[in-house]
């Protein structure tokens, strides 16, 4: 049976881009998957393994920079959807590698835009989109007006660390090259938009969280630590906020706005789950000593408060009302929910985790796929 369209979604192999391919290759048998990815380090083709055998899913190993490339895999393929998670996504590692993100980020989202106009723009743009999957972090930071936390204050319209939300309409103030790099992407994907009349739509999305995270980011990384017994290196004070979102929850709101976003629109999505790092940290270590069946705070003392993360931002926050009004989207878990099967999940899959801590990953899937 011929498929009914091809969607290519960029940086598949990835955290989030796992999640999304899963949920696209399971729901839809009628859309041939594309899963685009370069395979960094951060890519790992073990995070589909349950996929990989399904008659609608093809990887091809591909840099999105490649602009001669990704015009070739586009018209042969007929892609008429493009899903782009495709990214550097650490701070960290842009505070010290500024250049790889700018060109990941920017030259590559341009190299994609431009390689899908070719194609699609002959045709009218006729049943086209072009998704571009962007962070919250673009908007910059927001001040903790309340430093204690009040979970009241969500009764008055404000956050329990202050007021102000990042909404569709906020000012966009990057401050880590992460961020400038994302938010340089957006205004490239607007500019398709505006220029060309390029069907897209863009989402800004809190911080994720959940299964196949690579462990640099805070909860994987923490989890390993706490199972190993190693200090967890808390930034600063450990007074930051964060706003988080179970991955499987962002990936529904993909495959909605995909559908039923509105062209040259943009989403927020986030969950109204603020947490001060400390207080998440701490979670993490009561949830994980429960499960590895160690005494209740055993493993306190691995709480190491180290130098700040430069330029780190204070606080994000996001509003996604728009989402919920206008597509009817809302979180399906509970962040303590979210947070049990999320712990559970990486002590459950301490090979999956030892396989990306030592490298291994990459080597099998070299052979394995004669790259
Ligand atoms: P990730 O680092 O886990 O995965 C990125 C994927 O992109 C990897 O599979 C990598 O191999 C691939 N990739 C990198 N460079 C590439 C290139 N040049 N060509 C082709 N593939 C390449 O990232 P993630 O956390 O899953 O984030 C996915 C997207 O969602 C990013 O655009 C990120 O900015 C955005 N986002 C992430 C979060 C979060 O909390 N993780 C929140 C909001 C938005
Ligand atoms: P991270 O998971 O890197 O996401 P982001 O920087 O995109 O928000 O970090 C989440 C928060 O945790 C952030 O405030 C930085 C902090 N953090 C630490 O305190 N220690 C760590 O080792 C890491 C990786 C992060």
């Amino acid at each position: 049976m011929p498929f009914e369209r091809t969607i290519m979604i960029t940086g598949g192999a990835g955290f989030i881009g796992s999640h999304v391919v899963r949920l696209f290759v399971n729901k839809y048998p009628q859309y041939r998957i594309i899963n685009l990815d370069k395979l960094t380090y951060a890519g790992n083709l073990a995070n589909l393994k349950d996929v990989e055998d399904k008659p609608n899913y093809k990887f091809i190993k591909a840099d999105i920079c490649d602009y001669e490339e990704i015009k070739k895999i586009i018209s042969t393929n007929n892609v008429t959807g493009v899903i782009h998670l495709a990214a550097e996504s650490h701070v960290d590692r842009s505070i010290v590698d500024p250049f790889t993100f700018a060109r990941t980020n920017v030259m590559g989202t341009l190299s994609l835009l431009q390689a899908a106009r070719e194609y699609w723009e002959p045709s009218g743009w006729s049943a086209c989109r072009f998704y571009h999957i962007s962070t919250d972090e673009v908007y910059g930071a927001l001040e903790l007006t309340r430093p204690e936390g009040d979970p009241q204050a969500s009764e008055c319209g404000g956050g329990p660390f202050g007021d102000d939300f990042f909404t569709e309409t906020t000012r966009y103030q990057p401050h880590s090259p992460y961020s400038a790099a994302k938010a340089s992407s957006d205004h490239f994907v607007r500019a398709y938009h505006d220029t060309y009349g390029m069907p897209t739509v863009v989402t800004n999305c809190s911080n994720n969280y959940g299964p196949y995270q690579f462990p640099e980011k805070l909860i994987p990384l923490f989890i390993n630590n706490i199972r190993h017994r190693k200090p967890l290196p808390v930034y600063g004070k450990g007074e930051n906020v964060r706003d988080w979102l179970y991955v499987e929850d962002h990936a529904r709101a993909i495959d909605l706005i995909f559908h039923e976003g509105k062209v040259g629109e943009t989403y927020n999505i986030g969950g109204f789950n603020e947490w001060k790092n400390i207080d998440l940290i701490k979670v993490l270590i009561k949830t994980a000593d429960r499960l590895l069946g160690r005494p209740e705070g055993a493993d306190d003392d691995l709480i190491t408060f180290v130098t700040d993360r430069k330029g780190h931002d204070m606080r994000y926050a996001i509003d996604s009302t728009k989402l919920n009004e206008e597509l009817g989207w809302t979180p399906s878990l509970q962040f303590e929910e979210g947070i049990e099967k999320t712990v559970r999940w990486y002590l459950e899959n301490q090979d999956w985790l030892d396989n990306v801590t030592s490298g291994d990953y990459l080597r099998y899937y070299e052979r394995m796929y004669k790259l």
